[in-house]
């Protein structure tokens, strides 16, 4: 099976920063236990997560054990950075419990956003998001983020922003990154997330240029004003590379089962999802790459200074779970829960109940079939121009509804990369874009969806400068000029015996560069 994309891409004047970026491919998991050196360091954690990274991960990971990992799960070599997130659990109506299948591993995106990027110093960790919340200020969906006001700007609406739960359906245009900060309940995900749910999280990116980590593991570092962009923080002026987890979730395997979904640390809402991150990279070497690794495409292979391994090669790296968890089950079917978590919904802190702890309730599950209050109904909304960020919802990637079935398989993924930098209607090298994913099951699916950009309107001619300084529109807070670009995407995939298919996808979008790009 084979499979051509070609992009050509005109686009008017002007070159924006460069958001450069390269997407940390982690297909397969280093391993699933209740572990979290970064929280909960010598002990057993509170809940499963399901860890992704360099072999030497354990209770006491540090980032010198990461250094000295033999191996990595991720696909470049000189990754040994550790990256965990809660797995996501179906609880059938009677309480057993299983993980929903994780499809294609963790996507760790390294977005250079801002100037003057400092890779992560040496001991660098932090936490985003908060296990305990279960709901949600501000308002819902997001005002538009030129609208954004002082309450939209604190820290902790920054972060409660930073989440996203994306409903996965080929079949649709995408929906944007970060658009839902909340996972929808299980009727909903039934009806309309064919390919699942997609969990996000964006990582702070400014830094206080000093700690390597704070108490609470989040205080040393803060968000820009627009999460993923805007301006630092007095105090955390040092931009440190923006990262932002993928993970796919199957949940469609339980479509029509009588159940319900829950994160790991016993949260139904989303709303308490979190990522950990603790670096394992050599600093310089990670400032090369900073430096040097600014191809827009997002493709780690366009970085001459990575060593690539197979995803094969990845899936073999696992690390050594501890004897105390042996007797652990997080993938079940199990009785509930791993560690007995219970089930908070909210709309208050959830409880935080440490293992050992004379008070640990057993798992108690009382299964729940409606979702709290508190989460609001938030219905599928296709990415448009006001919502699609750069990477047009679904980082860099969309679903299509017209492709032909042989491509439509996942089994062939073209990542549509955007145009950033002036391009004169120029076709790129038909290896550039095609990942053929092998049939073999060791190797699971990407995490990228098969093929399209998000907006699909009629070509409109070439792109031009559209309009120039202070643009306050749809998702955009600051900006120099605006330019309308005009992206032609052909996909061309041959059916065995039969005769070629083609099918042309033409797009436009209009696109905003400022100092700091579209953020
Ligand atoms: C609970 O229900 C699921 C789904 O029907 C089933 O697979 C599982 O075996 C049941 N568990 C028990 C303990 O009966
Ligand atoms: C949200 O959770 C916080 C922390 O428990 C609590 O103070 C607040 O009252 C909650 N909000 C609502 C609407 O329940």
């Amino acid at each position: 099976m084979k499979s051509i994309a070609t992009l050509s891409a005109a686009v008017a004047v002007l070159s924006g920063a460069a958001d450069a970026f390269w997407r940390m491919e982690c297909h397969s998991r280093s391993g699933l236990a209740r572990i979290d050196p970064l929280v909960e360091p010598g002990q057993i954690a509170n809940h499963g997560h399901v860890i992704h990274g360099g072999s030497n991960f354990g209770l006491d990971t540090t980032y010198e054990g990461l250094m000295a990992s033999e191996c990595t799960s991720c696909r470049v070599k000189q990754d040994n950075s550790a990256y965990w997130t809660p797995s996501l659990n179906f609880i059938h109506e009677n309480g057993t419990t299983e993980i929903v299948p994780q499809v294609g591993g963790m996507l760790a995106y390294y977005l250079l956003f801002g100037e003057n990027i400092k890779a992560f110093p040496a001991g660098f960790q932090m936490l985003a998001g908060d296990t305990r919340l279960r709901n949600f200020s501000g308002e819902v969906p997001d005002p538009e983020k030129s609208l954004w006001g002082p309450e939209d700007k604190t820290q902790h609406a920054l972060a409660q922003k930073a989440l996203g739960f994306n409903c996965m359906n080929y079949a649709k245009p995408p929906e944007a990154s970060m658009y839902r900060h909340f996972l929808p309940d299980k009727e909903y995900l039934d009806a309309n997330c064919a390919d699942g749910i997609r969990a996000e999280i964006f990582f702070p990116a400014c830094w206080n240029g000093k700690d390597l980590d704070s108490k609470n593991h989040r205080d040393h570092m803060a968000y820009p004003d627009l999460v993923n962009g805007g301006v630092c923080p007095e105090g955390f002026e040092t931009r440190l590379p923006s990262l932002f987890f993928e993970t796919i979730w199957d949940t469609s395997v339980f479509t029509g089962m009588p159940g319900q979904f829950v994160f790991a640390n016993g949260d139904p809402t989303g709303y308490g999802y979190h990522g950990d991150f603790i670096t394992g990279w050599d600093v310089d070497f990670l400032q090369d790459a900073v430096n040097t690794c600014t191809n827009p495409s997002g493709n780690i292979g366009d970085c001459p200074l990575f060593d690539i391994q197979t995803e094969e090669e990845g899936s073999k790296c696992q690390f050594k779970v501890p004897e105390v968890l042996a007797a652990d089950n997080c993938a079940g079917p199990a009785d509930g829960l791993c560690g007995n978590v219970p089930v908070q919904m909210g709309p208050g802190y959830a409880e935080l109940i440490q293992p050992g702890n004379e008070e640990t309730p057993t798992a108690g599950y009382t299964p729940v079939t409606t979702m709290p209050p508190a989460v609001p109904t938030l219905s599928f909304k296709t990415a448009t121009l006001a919502v699609t960020d750069k990477f047009g919802g679904g980082i860099n990637v969309g679903g299509q509804s017209d492709l032909p079935e042989e491509i439509d398989t996942g089994a062939v993924v073209v990542p549509v990369p955007t145009p950033i930098v002036p391009v004169a209607t120029q076709p790129l090298a038909p290896e550039a874009p095609v990942v053929t994913t092998p049939a073999a099951p060791v190797a699971p699916l990407p995490t990228t969806p098969p093929v399209a950009p998000p907006v699909a309107e009629q070509p409109k001619g070439p792109g031009s400068i559209i309009g120039t300084s202070t643009f306050t529109s749809a998702g955009v807070a600051y900006e120099v000029a605006i330019e309308e670009i005009t992206v032609y995407v052909t996909v061309e995939a041959p059916a065995p015996a039969k005769r070629h298919r083609r099918h042309h996808h033409m797009h436009r979008r209009d696109r905003e560069h400022g100092l700091l790009g579209r953020y």
